[in-house]
């Protein structure tokens, strides 16, 4: 009956685990474990030991510092009680000791033999979770253990920190060595990381009293030589010839989470069931960036907005730099209309090397366009925007003159205070230079004349030529450009409404520059009669190779206008001439041009001639009407025009101010204060 009941036992025992695991009977103990999904019952777990039921790990340890886990076999092993049979067991197992990513790994694993299942009272760190002070060294605690040491314990006299060790009742291992096994294809040893994190063998046989210990990575069959073979005396550790079986895992400062993923156990070699490593689990690796991810993420999110800030610090810093003012009115200029990035890039960024003058309101530059050529940009500056609209539809009419002596009005662009007019960039320069700087070689009699005639038949056109009467308003020698061939070119038309504050832009307002500028001007304004009044002092300045106003010559010199008319009156009117055309003339020529010049700078508007008068008699198709020294309104200087807010200006300080701003600037004489020497 007793016998029938151990049976039926033996059976459901079958039955209910399966395959997995079995029992032959208590004295041939004997189970194999393919992950630990099922059966787990008869496992004991302590400390932080536990199944990680989704994959069927036996886990250990956790990645928690100073922490134990055990795992036995909850039936006590008898190795039989006949003490003349020898003593036997064979396991095999597969372990894992998975480093937490950034900290070094500890402590280990051991298989453990222990005649007790409660090794609570154990200390984890370098103890393994075997022993704790007063038990390691003690014959009383009766623990064989095969230790997977991944610290290297000094006070143990630990090898290094990959060893494997057998221990007797102490952490003071009977024989250790460094974790490696023996390739039977390579016929070499080869060393193994125990903290790899892969999983690894271990077989561990006892038999006739001698002790292998085996170990292999996960793919190798079981080496034909074990690493460790010690001779020990089982029957003198378990005297009762009992014991538990299990692991014992620990952490200490150093972490790893350790697991057994596959574990059998058999009273003898032959009897040991393998392991079918297919259906083992498998290990999870903590990812890399889980640990650093808070840092690397604060990283990140700074590197974005940096990055963004830059990226939107270069789009406002564009916008800025290349922003303009559009208005819809300007929509029908737009061919005529220039983007300001363009300009920007082909000036080189408004190099300063690139510059070619700057003026009383604004600057120029030298640039080139793809397609356009070279170019001339001039930046004026200004507050108004009363009076642009008109301005603007003036220089785009101006852009659509074509004359061969006017200088090619391309194009403009208006920012915020700015505008900008595009020209054809004129290789020659200004007339100005050639007369009065060094750098330039002066002009022959009949470059000077060629270039008269060419500026008179420009203003003509200008006066008469176009569909409306334009006005130049500012002609003098530095608006009289020269090409290559010293052709003379009018340009900067309008201009002269820009004041040096950029404040005005008024049609109607009476600007000009001294010297250039007709009485009449503050009572009625400009008219094409004050352009030929410019005109004349132009001729006298080319002629005589001297500014019409001069505040350095002595005072019967300063005029022009008042010194060309004593010479005629002396009847030495050679003696105006420039001195650097040294006697190189036609006298008919010289007498005819400073004539024509007194006569366009009568200061009776009505005795002037008009262009096309001026054209005719420069052209000598005309003779000069018939006029002398005493023919009223000739010869009579202009009064200086100062743009002066205060009456209380001594000449003297006037005639300095005068100096330094010199004949270039541009005067607005709205509230002028009008000196005069008188005649
Ligand atoms: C060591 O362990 C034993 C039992 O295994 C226990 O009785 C003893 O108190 C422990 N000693 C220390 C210092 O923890
Ligand atoms: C391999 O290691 C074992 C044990 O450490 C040693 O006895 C043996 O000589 C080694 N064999 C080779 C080929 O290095
Ligand atoms: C232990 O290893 C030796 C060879 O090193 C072998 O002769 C012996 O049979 C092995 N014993 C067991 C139990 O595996
Ligand atoms: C093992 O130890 C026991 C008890 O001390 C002793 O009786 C036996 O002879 C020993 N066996 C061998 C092989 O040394």
């Amino acid at each position: 009956m007793a016998q029938i009941n151990h049976h039926l036992l033996l059976l459901l025992s079958v039955i209910f685990f399966a395959n997995l695991i079995s029992f032959s009977c208590q004295q041939d103990l004997s189970f194999v474990y393919n992950g630990f999904n099922q059966g787990q019952a008869i496992l004991h777990l302590d400390g932080v030991a536990r199944f990680q039921n989704s994959d069927g790990l036996l886990q250990l340890t956790d990645a928690t510092a100073q922490k134990m886990g055990h795992a036995f076999f909850n039936r006590r092993f008898d190795f039989g009680s006949v003490s003349s049979q020898s003593l036997s067991f064979s396991t095999h197992f597969v372990c894992a000791l998975v480093p937490k990513p950034g900290a070094d790994g500890g402590h280990g694993i051991a298989f453990v033999l222990s005649s007790s299942m409660d090794l609570t009272q154990a200390d984890p760190t370098q103890y393994l979770g075997l022993f704790n002070i007063s038990t390691n060294g003690s014959p009383s605690s009766q623990l064989l253990a095969i230790e997977l040491d991944t610290v290297q314990s000094a006070e143990f006299d630990d090898i290094d920190k990959n060893h494997v060790g057998i221990d007797v009742n102490s952490l003071q291992s009977v024989v250790s060595a460094p974790a490696s096994y023996y390739s039977d294809r390579e016929r070499t040893n080869k060393s193994l990381t125990l903290l790899s994190g892969d999983p690894i063998q271990v077989w561990i046989d006892y038999e006739d009293t001698l002790l292998n210990v085996t170990l292999a990575p996960i793919r190798d069959q079981k080496p034909s030589k074990p690493l460790l073979s010690r001779t020990i005396n089982l029957t003198e550790i378990f005297p009762d010839r009992k014991a538990f079986v299990g692991f014992s895992a620990a952490t200490g400062s150093l972490i790893s989470y350790q697991y057994i993923l596959g574990w059998s156990f058999s009273r003898s070699r032959v009897s040991l069931q393998s392991l079918d490593l297919s259906k083992l689990p498998s290990v999870p690796r903590p990812k890399i960036h889980k640990k650093t991810s808070p840092l690397l993420i604060v990283l990140l999110v700074i590197l974005a907005l940096i990055v963004m800030v830059a990226l939107g610090g270069v789009f406002v810093y564009r916008r800025k730099k290349y922003a303009e003012v559009k208005e819809p009115w300007e929509k029908e200029y737009g061919p005529l209309r220039y983007s300001y990035k363009s300009l920007y890039k082909a000036t080189r960024g408004f190099n300063k090397d690139d510059r070619l003058g700057k003026g009383g309101f604004g600057e120029v530059y030298k640039g080139t366009l793809p397609l356009v050529g070279d170019i001339a940009v001039k930046r004026l500056s200004h507050d108004a925007e009363q009076g642009m609209k008109q301005f603007v539809a003036e220089v785009v009419t101006m852009g659509s003159l074509q004359h061969k002596n006017l200088v090619p009005l391309l194009g403009y662009c208006r920012r915020k205070g700015e505008l900008l007019l595009v020209s054809k960039y004129m290789e020659g320069g200004s007339v100005d230079q050639y007369l009065f700087h060094c750098d330039k070689p002066p002009l022959s009699w009949s470059q000077r004349l060629a270039i008269l005639k060419d500026i008179a038949s420009a203003l003509c056109y200008l006066h008469t030529g176009a569909s409306q009467v334009v006005l130049h308003r500012d002609i003098k020698a530095s608006n009289v450009m020269l090409n290559g061939n010293l052709q003379g070119f009018l340009g900067d038309f309008g201009m002269a409404r820009f004041d040096d504050n950029g404040a005005n832009l008024s049609a109607t307002a009476a600007v000009g520059t001294i010297g250039y500028m007709a009485l009449e001007l503050t009572s009625t304004g400009t008219s094409t009669k004050t352009d030929v009044y410019a005109f004349g002092a132009f001729m006298l300045e080319v002629t005589c190779g001297r500014r019409p106003f001069d505040p350095d010559m002595p005072v019967e010199k300063r005029h022009l206008v008042k010194w060309v008319f004593e010479c005629w009156r002396k009847g030495s009117l050679d003696e105006a001439v420039d001195r650097r055309l040294r006697s190189k003339f036609i006298h008919g020529e010289v007498e005819m041009v400073l004539k024509l010049g007194l006569l366009c700078t009568s200061i009776v508007p009505d005795s002037r001639p008009t262009m096309e008068q001026v054209v005719q008699y420069i052209n000598r198709h005309k003779t000069l009407p018939d006029f002398s020294p005493d023919t009223p309104g000739i010869g009579v200087s202009t009064p200086v025009l100062m743009g002066l807010p205060s009456l209380a200006i001594t000449s003297t300080s006037m005639a300095s101010s005068v100096s330094s701003s010199s004949a270039n600037n541009s005067m607005f004489i709205s509230h002028t204060i009008i000196y005069g020497d008188g005649r």
